[in-house]
This record gives structure tokens, C-alpha cells and sequence, in this order.
């Protein structure tokens, strides 16, 4: 487990690679400008609270605009808040050393991130790891409606070690399959950042989210961190992540200032960055940051019980899985 750099230098030197891997890239300056707008106004003002703001993540312009406005700040934000919420007991740790005992059966730390990105969460979470001392290995799932993030992820890891990662494709508009299952069965713990303001407002968002939920194994953890402002977006995922049997830990609200420094040593490469994205760079945002647990005492053996059921009685396996009929 490590992290060699500071986060904004692993920011900017993937931006770097990205712009100097594709040369054209520079002579379309334009294009780069419009895709910083693009991303900055997905997740600010009006597309708080609605779902007017996706954006096209296989597009490298908007991938290279994210890792450089959002990337640092969020993976700050992720160890800032799971640092408070597993410090936040008055007997010690207890969360972190409950969190521990289920990644000592597997002798790594499985983390499933739903709408992880270029594993942002997975960053944040390592440095909360190293922050309390600890050195387990981790295997992730990033569940993303755009697995091509993973190109990102491949620059990235060069800065961290003992971390595997895995990008399934994941939209929440469709039926879960087997690999999303199988993702969320042997996570112990999951990550839900600036997620779900993304997708909220999807009418199909709760119930897909609840179904996706109600596989995760009793005593597993959840770390849930998003916009305060924008709508009741904590609430909203209360209620569903309740349903499917999450109760919350530990929460709180805090005001997260960001600033970036910029590292790059070329002058001219310097001065392009910083003419791009500065204006844009997020600077405060007021976070939701939330710690839930699932409880021991739920009916998640439902679902498993009907899909042996199925294969008792040599039905071919039906490859997606309709959310409905999952929890009928
Ligand atoms: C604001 S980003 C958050 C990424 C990461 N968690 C972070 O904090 O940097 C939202 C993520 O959700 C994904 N996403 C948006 N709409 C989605 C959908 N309908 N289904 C699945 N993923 C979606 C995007 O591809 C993007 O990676």
C-alpha cells in the first residue's frame, strides 16, 4: 500500500500524459476548453438536482477535464470524511477494526464502488488506510456506466501500489447481472461518492439501488459522501439504502475548501493548465458525508435461496436479473 506523490501531481502528470499521448489534442484547444466547461457545469448549479448533467466519460477531452477539476478534490474529500467517520467512537475504532476482521478472511480489503470513476474512491479510501497505519491490500470493483475509465486508472496506479482494480460496466437504468452480483456480494465495504446526485433523479435510480443493495452481505459497510446542497440527495439515500437493510453509522456535514497547486515544471505546459482549468477548479463545497452498516439481522438470503432454486431445476441461467422480480 503506498501513494508516492502528493494527489494534485498524480492529477496533473495524468493530465500530462494524456495531452502530450494525444499531440493533436494541444491544437485543439478549443475542444479541451469546452470539455472543462462541460464537466464543471455537470456538476454545478441546476444539474444538482437534475440528471441534466451526464456527461461522455469515453471521451478522453472530458476524462482529462475530470481528473484535473474533480479527481484531487474528491479523493481529499473521501479520506477527510472516512477518516472523521471511523475515528468518530468513543471506544476506539471500532468501525475500522470491524471493517478489518472482514478483510482479514480474504486477507485484502474488497471494495466495491458504485459510479467510481477513475477510482477516486479507491484513492481516498488508501489514503484514509495509510492515515490509520494500515496495510491491506485491495481489491476493487468500480461499478460505472463508462468502464473505459480504466485507461485513467492505468496512469493512476503507477502511483499506488498494492491495489487491484477491476471497471465492470454498470448502468443503473438496467437490470443487474451476475458480475454486478457478484461484485457486491464479497464486498466489505462500498463506496457511493458523488454518485448518486448523478443519477437521483433517474426514476429508475431507487430501485435499482435498493435491488443492487440487497446483495451486499450483513455487517458490510457503506461509505456514502455527496453534494449538501442540490436537493435532499442524503435523504433520498437514506431511505433506500435502508431498505435494502443499511442503517447509518455516523454522518455529519462540513464545508471542504480545496486548493491546487500547480507542480508542473514545463513553464509553457504550466502556463496552458493553469489558463484551462483554474477558473474552473472547485475551490469550497459543502459535503454530506455519511458511514452505514448492514444489518446482521436481514433477509438477504432471499434472492441467493431463488437462484439455486433455478439451478436445481437445470433452468438455463438467465444472464440479467430484473430488478422487480428480484424483490417481489
Ligand atoms: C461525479 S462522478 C463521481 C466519480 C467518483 N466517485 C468521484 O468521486 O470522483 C459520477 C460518476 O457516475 C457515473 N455515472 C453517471 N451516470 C451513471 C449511470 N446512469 N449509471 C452508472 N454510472 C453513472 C459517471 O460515469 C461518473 O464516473
Amino acid at each position: 500500500m503506498g501513494i508516492h506523490v502528493s494527489i494534485h501531481a498524480i492529477s496533473e502528470q495524468v493530465v500530462y500524459t494524456i495531452l502530450m499521448e494525444n499531440a493533436q489534442l494541444w491544437s485543439k484547444k478549443k475542444s479541451l476548453r469546452q470539455a472543462v466547461d462541460k464537466v464543471h457545469n455537470a456538476y454545478s448549479g441546476r444539474s444538482l438536482s437534475t440528471v441534466g448533467g451526464h456527461v461522455a466519460y469515453d471521451d478522453v477531452l472530458n476524462q482529462a477535464a475530470y481528473m484535473y477539476l474533480y479527481f484531487p478534490n474528491h479523493c481529499q474529500a473521501t479520506n477527510y470524511g472516512l477518516s472523521v467517520l471511523f475515528n468518530h467512537s468513543l471506544f476506539g475504532n471500532v468501525h475500522l477494526d470491524s471493517l478489518l476482521s472482514l478483510a482479514s478472511k480474504t486477507r485484502a480489503l474488497n471494495v466495491c464502488s458504485i459510479g467510481g470513476g477513475p477510482g477516486t474512491d479507491i484513492i481516498g479510501l488508501t489514503m484514509m488506510l495509510e492515515r490509520f497505519n494500515v496495510r491491506y491490500p485491495i481489491s476493487a470493483s468500480v461499478l460505472d456506466h463508462y468502464p473505459q475509465w480504466c485507461g485513467m486508472w492505468g496512469k493512476i496506479k503507477q502511483h499506488i501500489v498494492n491495489c487491484a482494480v477491476n471497471f465492470v460496466k454498470y448502468e443503473v437504468k438496467d437490470d443487474i447481472e451476475r458480475k454486478h452480483i457478484s461484485a457486491v456480494v464479497n464486498a466489505h465495504i462500498f463506496t457511493f461518492i458523488k454518485f448518486i446526485s448523478a443519477v437521483r433523479a433517474l426514476p429508475e435510480s431507487r430501485l435499482a439501488i435498493k435491488t443492487l443493495l440487497t446483495w451486499a452481505m450483513p455487517g458490510t459497510y457503506l461509505f456514502y459522501a455527496d453534494n449538501r446542497d442540490g436537493g435532499q440527495t442524503i435523504a433520498f439515500f437514506k431511505a433506500v439504502a435502508g431498505e435494502a437493510g443499511f442503517y447509518s453509522v455516523s454522518e455529519f456535514t462540513d464545508a471542504v475548501s480545496f486548493s491546487h497547486n500547480f507542480t508542473v515544471q514545463d513553464q509553457m505546459i504550466h502556463c496552458i493548465l493553469k489558463n484551462l482549468f483554474q477558473s474552473r477548479s472547485q475551490k469550497l463545497i459543502k459535503m454530506n458525508f455519511m458511514l452505514m452498516k448492514k444489518r446482521v439481522e436481514t433477509t438477504v438470503a432471499a434472492p441467493v435461496a431463488r437462484r439455486r432454486r433455478r439451478g436445481r431445476r437445470g433452468k438455463r441461467k438467465k444472464k440479467s436479473l430484473n430488478n422487480a422480480a428480484l424483490l417481489a
